[in-house]
């Protein structure tokens, strides 16, 4: 039977779906509303009255994953409410905190019906179907690595939603910080084939799809298979060689890529930033310390130095990238001389935006069983200073932009009536001002703006004719250039 049929003889089901954490988590949801479409599923924005709820989690930093528990407690009582009215709402956690507690999860909160990790998601429509429980009463709980891969058993994305996509190309890591739980809960490093993410960049392409941001826990080791040429399989490919094979797709006018780890930027992905146009110049690089001694015991095997000389090959390849960093404060055993260097680095690199944390111990990590663990009330005030610090590089950034015409994709609505909001090429947030006429019409399109203000967290302008700013509210939108 084709699948509209499919779809169309079940009844519709309502889905929510909750997402914390990082952009990965946002493209796997998006992902699990596909697996589950042919089960009738659709997405709703509220959980009351949902046949299904699935909160999906992250487990980077303590208090992400209590927020959980939290939810879940809420969740508990609509589940009671469709129970009340012989209906059943399907309760599923997922993600890193499933694939890091998930006994934990069933015994502490006995209203869950399903825990499956961000390995198995593909594995849903099976899972859903052995939800009814058994003679234990316990849900169903599939945490597993599994062998084959979840992305050669996902069914083909539906169509994109807006003009930016995110696909995923690499996943996992095998870094090992010892701060970090992503090697434990995403498991070993694993490159999709070159050939699988061109097609399905030229689907959202032919989907209207203009700009697409790469994603992978250490996207930058990407190594996957290179595409077939003839008979002979031709190596792997890194990430710099998959980007300029992107770029060539006719449609997509942007490319981005994050996360990165500073040991893996090689030269070829230097230099794609210098030749490959649709690379936007803007690189999250977290560098999370500026003192080495902090960095060893991280094991991130880089100095300082040597983060501060990638930071420059990257400048003289892109001499506008903008650079943003993550940091962490409070590591175990950092001293006021260990976060003094940090200050410093931030000074010598010049972040244009950047996240800061305190450290939080986390489970199964080798520095959450370290002795000297910092204060929090000392964590607290260093990173009070490290944020006063970045907010002022990043409104000085902000405010080098005023008086500049800049190419913005124009995403979505504002915050207010009359705005369409989008990204420049540096990532920052660009609020535009538009007669209400032209709202529709402008959603999704590639647009010069004319900067006119600049904040903490956004820049505010008009658009332009050829270079020039226009009074947006005086005239209609038509005289204004649609670059792509
Ligand atoms: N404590 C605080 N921050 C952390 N991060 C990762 N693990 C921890 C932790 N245990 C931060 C790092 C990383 C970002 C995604 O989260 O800065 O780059
Ligand atoms: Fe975690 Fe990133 Fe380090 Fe991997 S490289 S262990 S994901 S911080």
């Amino acid at each position: 039977m084709p699948k509209t049929e499919q779809v169309s003889a079940k009844a519709k089901k309502r889905l929510f779906i909750k997402t914390y954490g990082c952009q990965m988590n946002v493209y796997d949801s998006t992902r699990m509303a596909d697996v589950l479409a042919p089960l009738g599923y659709e997405a709703v924005d509220s959980p009351r009255g949902a046949d299904m709820v699935i909160l999906n989690t992250c487990h980077i930093r303590e208090k992400a994953s209590e927020k959980v528990f939290s939810e879940l407690g809420r969740l508990r009582a609509f589940k009671q409410e469709r129970a009340e009215e012989g209906e059943e709402m399907l309760l599923a956690v997922a993600g890193c905190v499933a694939q890091a507690e998930g006994e934990e999860i069933l015994r502490r909160a006995p209203q869950v019906d399903l825990v499956f990790g961000p390995q198995t998601y593909h594995r849903l429509p099976e899972l859903v179907a052995r939800t009814t429980r058994g003679a234990d009463g316990r849900g169903v709980l599939d945490i597993d690595f599994p062998a084959e891969s979840k992305f050669d058993h996902l069914p083909e994305e539906t169509a994109a939603s807006g003009p930016a996509a995110f696909v995923s190309v690499q996943e996992g890591c095998d870094k090992f910080c010892s701060f970090c739980v992503v090697p434990y809960t995403r498991g070993a490093e694993y490159s999709r084939p070159a050939a699988a993410v061109i097609a399905e960049a030229r689907r959202l392409a032919a989907a209207g799809v203009q700009e697409i941001t790469l994603l992978g826990q250490n996207v930058n080791a990407y190594h996957g298979e290179a595409p077939e040429s003839g008979t002979a399989k031709a190596g792997t490919w890194g990430l710099g060689r998959l980007i300029r094979a992107l770029g060539e797709i006719e449609g997509i006018t942007r490319l981005r890529y994050t996360t990165s780890h500073p040991r893996d930027m090689d030269d070829e992905l230097i230099a794609a930033h210098g030749d490959v146009e649709k690379l936007m110049p803007y690189l999250h690089l977290p560098v999370q310390s500026g003192s080495d001694r902090i960095l060893a015991a991280m094991n991130r095997r880089h100095s300082a130095a040597d983060y501060l000389k990638i930071m420059e090959r990257l400048r003289k390849a892109r001499p506008d990238l903008a650079l943003s960093s993550d940091f962490i404060v409070g590591f175990p055993g950092e001293s006021d001389a260990d976060f003094a260097d940090t200050l410093k680095l931030v000074n010598q690199a010049g972040f244009s935006q950047a996240y800061s944390f305190k450290y939080s111990p986390r489970p199964g990590t080798p520095a959450a069983v370290e002795e000297v663990q910092v204060a929090e009330a000392v964590k607290a005030e260093r990173l009070a200073g490290l944020q006063q610090l970045l907010g002022e590089h990043t409104i000085s950034f902000n405010a080098s932009c005023v008086g500049r015409d800049l190419p913005v994709l124009l995403e979505r609505p504002g915050r207010k009536p009359g705005q369409l909001v989008g990204r420049s090429p540096y990532m920052q947030a660009v609020y535009v001002s538009l007669p209400e006429v032209a709202l529709e019409r402008l959603t999704g399109a590639l647009m010069e703006v004319h900067i006119e203000a600049a904040y903490q967290n956004s820049l505010a302008g008009r658009l332009t004719v050829d270079g020039q700013a226009v009074d947006s509210a005086a005239q209609p939108a038509q005289p204004a250039r649609i670059i792509a």
